[in-house]
C-alpha cells in the first residue's frame, strides 16, 4: 500500500503537475519568448547537456564496477588490480575537469556580458517590491495634470518589440524579480538599484513571480506580464494617464464616500479623488485590471471577498493588519465594491 501511495507521489510530481503547468504556459526553457530568455535558455540547455554526459561517464563507471567485483556465491569473486597512485589518471581527471569547467565559465560569460547589455534607447519602468505585491511605476508617463508618474500593481504593461529597463527597488526585503519567459531572475535589494531588461518579441501574456523567499506570502507575489502590441500599449498607457472615472450609481458613490470614510484612501490612491496613500496598490484604473491581489480571477465576489476578509485570500497581508479593527456590513462591502468595479 506504502509503495503504492508513494509511487502515485512520484507520478504527480514528475508527470501531472508539469502537464497541468504546461497546459498553462510552456515553460521558459522550451518556449523562450525574448531574445534575453532564449540566451538564458541556451546557457540552461549546455549546462544540463555537460551535466547530463557527466554523469552519465559517472554512473556508469560506478555500475560496472559494481557488477564487475560483486561477491559472487561461488566464490569465483575477483579482487581488482591494486594501484598506488598512477600519473596518467590522475593528469587526465583533472585536466578533464578543467576543462569541462572552463567551458561551461566561458558560456556562462558570454551570456552574462550578451544580457548585461542594456539599449541606450530602452523605455524605463521603476519596479518596487513590496510585501507582497509589485508596484510598477511609468516614470516617462505622468497623470493628466500632475507631475505624478503613472502607477499600476500586479500586472505589467509593456509594448512589445521595445526593449524595456527596469530599476528595480526595496523598502523592505530582499525580493527578486523574475518573468521567466522573458529573463531570468535580477534580485530586488534594499539600498541598491539593480537593473535588468527585455524585449518581449511578440505581444502575449506572460507569468511572473518573486524567486526569492520574503515573507509568509512569497508564492502569492506574482504578476502578469502583458507585452501588447505598440498601438494598443499607447492606447492604454493614455487611459492610465486619465483621472479615475466619476462613479455612476448611486451604490458606487456611497463606495466612493465609504472609500474615504473607512480610511482606505490612508493606504490606497485614486487619483483625481481624495485618496493619495501610498503604501497601498494605486487603484486609480483598479477595474481595468484581471485580478484580485495577483492570485483571483476579478469578479464582483472576490472583490467583495478581498475587501471583507483579505486575509483569507492572501493571508498575513498588510491590508488585512489594518482593516480587521474595522468592521464593514454587508451592505458597505457591496458599496465598495460597486466603486472599485467602476474604476475603468
Ligand atoms: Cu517577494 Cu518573494
Amino acid at each position: 500500500m506504502r509503495v503504492v501511495s508513494a509511487l502515485l507521489g512520484v507520478l504527480t510530481a514528475l508527470v501531472l503537475v508539469p502537464a497541468q503547468a504546461l497546459a498553462d504556459e510552456p515553460p521558459w526553457f522550451i518556449a523562450p519568448a525574448s531574445e534575453q530568455a532564449s540566451l538564458v535558455a541556451r546557457l540552461f540547455n549546455i549546462e544540463l547537456a555537460v551535466a547530463t554526459a557527466v554523469a552519465i561517464i559517472i554512473w556508469s563507471l560506478i555500475l560496472f564496477v559494481l557488477v564487475r567485483y560483486r561477491a559472487r556465491e561461488d566464490g569465483t569473486d575477483e579482487t581488482p588490480k591494486q594501484i598506488h597512485g598512477n600519473n596518467a589518471l590522475e593528469i587526465t581527471w583533472t585536466v578533464g575537469t578543467a576543462v569541462v569547467l572552463l567551458f561551461v565559465f566561458a558560456v556562462f560569460w558570454q551570456t552574462m556580458n550578451a544580457l548585461a547589455a542594456t539599449p541606450d534607447d530602452a523605455m524605463e519602468i521603476n519596479v518596487y517590491g513590496k510585501q507582497w505585491w509589485w508596484e510598477f511605476e511609468y516614470p516617462a508617463y505622468t497623470r493628466e495634470g500632475s507631475d505624478e508618474p503613472v502607477r499600476t500593481g500586479n500586472e505589467l504593461y509593456i509594448p512589445a518589440g521595445v526593449p524595456v529597463k527596469f530599476n528595480l527597488y526595496s523598502d523592505n526585503v530582499i525580493h527578486s524579480f523574475w518573468v521567466p519567459r522573458l529573463n531570468g531572475k535580477t534580485d530586488v535589494i534594499p539600498g541598491q538599484v539593480n537593473t535588468t531588461w527585455f524585449q518581449a518579441d511578440e505581444p502575449g501574456e506572460y507569468h511572473a513571480q518573486c524567486a526569492e523567499l520574503c515573507g509568509v506570502q512569497h508564492a502569492g507575489m506574482r504578476f502578469k506580464v502583458y507585452a501588447l502590441p505598440q498601438d494598443e500599449w499607447e492606447a492604454w498607457i493614455e487611459a492610465q494617464r486619465k483621472p479615475a472615472v466619476e462613479p455612476q450609481s448611486e451604490l458606487a458613490q456611497r463606495g466612493a464616500q465609504l472609500f474615504l470614510a473607512k480610511g482606505c484612501a490612508g493606504c490606497h490612491t485614486i487619483y483625481g479623488t481624495n485618496a493619495a496613500g501610498r503604501v497601498g496598490p494605486d487603484l486609480t484604473h483598479f477595474a481595468s485590471r484581471h485580478t484580485v491581489a495577483a492570485v483571483l480571477p476579478q469578479t464582483s465576489a472576490n472583490v467583495g471577498l478581498w475587501v471583507q476578509n483579505a486575509d483569507l485570500v492572501k493571508p498575513g497581508n498588510i491590508m488585512w493588519q489594518t482593516m480587521k479593527n474595522v468592521p464593514l456590513s454587508a451592505d458597505e462591502v457591496e458599496a465598495l465594491t460597486a466603486y472599485l468595479l467602476s474604476l475603468k
